[in-house]
């Protein structure tokens, strides 16, 4: 396995696991929520406002990048930490799953998906070959395998097949991603919401071997109840030693059941794109920015916030930038937001040290039934 690349459990309490991922690039601290950068950018903020809101590792796109400005360009450029200006870890995903949502013309085989750009219709291929070297060229540090995510509805023999052709595609990754040290694969786990599916893909990744396991296809509709339903079985079929990352989850609610079942990482688009759209997420649920009732609130979102946006500014402003239509809303949201992604995480990662998950989880539900006031 890769040199310089190491997980290490520090605490557990439950199925919650504290602890660090120690990469050449720095340290990450899990449980981690990953920012996602998609077009080698975090929208809306500097790479130094990122981290300030206390991300230790941003997600960047295979697909995105690959199309514009392409993997080559990026190389030749020095590589995407130099050429967004981020030095800490980025984990890449492979792109299957952007063709499947985004692309158009899509065509499937055995070998790869040949698709058309959503972008301006120009044809392109991807395979785990062709994944692992755009990530190659990227610097990724942390890849992850080629696999395809059934769009749902899928019947169980549609999910069944899209789980083994992931299978043979991640051996293909592995293969093709080679001994390259200071820097990761990760498998991708499929199966959908099928017990037995879930261990004959875990069981597979398993025999390859990996430095972290992925929880794919989930957080595709299936609804919180389903999602957790899996949760409760699919990380314990899973190596302890390794990083589990879930994929593309969530909202608060969901990253706190994750993390109780046994999740060390996720993604997601959320914090970042509901703040271009006026939503704020606070301790207390939901804030919709645009609502009249904010108009004449001098309060800050949420008093007990340490981000600029609440010690700034107030809810009256907050709207009407917002209504205005200008940048400083999504600026604004877009950090408050993040900031209190990682706040979630820090008092995670405090609570399952000190062995009080329970607690955390208890008094997190208990201000959010309290609503926003
Ligand atoms: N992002 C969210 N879900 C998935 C998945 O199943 N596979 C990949 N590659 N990316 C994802
Ligand atoms: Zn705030």
């Amino acid at each position: 396995m890769a040199q310089n690349f190491a997980f290490t459990l520090n605490a557990t309490d439950g199925a919650a696991r504290t602890g660090v991922i120690s990469t050449p690039r720095g340290e990450i601290r899990t449980p981690a929520f990953m920012p996602v950068g998609t077009a080698a950018t975090v929208k809306a903020m500097l790479p130094e406002s990122v981290r300030a809101t206390g991300a230790d590792i941003l997600l960047g796109n295979t697909y995105h990048l690959m199309l514009r400005p392409t993997a080559e360009r990026v190389a030749r450029l020095g590589g995407l930490h130099k050429f967004m200006n981020w030095e800490r870890p980025i984990l890449t995903d492979s792109g299957g799953f952007q063709v499947m949502s985004l692309a158009s013309l899509r065509k499937m085989t055995e070998e790869g998906v040949t698709f058309s750009s959503h972008i301006d219709g120009s044809k392109h291929f991807l395979s785990p070959e062709r994944s692992m070297e755009i990530q190659r060229l990227l610097g990724s540090d942390i890849v992850m395998a080629f696999d395809e995510c059934p769009a749902l509805p899928a019947t169980d023999e549609e999910v069944a097949r899209a789980m083994r052709l992931s299978m043979r595609w991640a051996q293909r990754s592995r293969d093709a991603f080679g001994d390259r040290p200071g820097h990761a694969l990760f498998g991708i786990m499929q199966g959908g919401v099928t017990r037995e599916l879930r261990e004959e893909s875990a069981e597979a990744l398993k025999a390859i071997g990996f430095d972290g396991y992925a929880i794919g296809g989930l957080a595709v509709g299936e609804g919180q109840a389903a999602m957790f339903g899996v949760l409760d079985y699919a990380p314990g079929f899973l190596p302890a030693d390794k990083p589990r990352y879930l994929m593309g989850v969530g909202k608060p609610d969901d990253i706190v059941g994750a993390v109780k079942r046994g999740v060390d990482m996720m993604d997601c688009v959320l914090p970042s794109r509901s703040g271009r759209t006026g939503q704020a997420w606070t301790r207390r649920g939901q804030v919709n920015i645009k609502n009249a009732r904010h108009a004449d609130d001098p309060r800050p979102l949420d008093e007990a916030c340490s981000c600029p946006a609440c010690t700034g500014y107030s809810r009256a402003y907050l709207h009407h930038v917002f209504r205005a239509g200008e940048m400083i809303s999504g600026m604004l949201l877009t950090w408050h937001n993040l900031h209190y992604f990682q706040e979630i995480m820090q008092g995670m990662r405090e609570a399952i040290a000190a062995g009080r998950f329970a607690e955390f989880e208890a008094e997190f539900h208990a201000r959010r039934a309290e609503g926003d006031i």
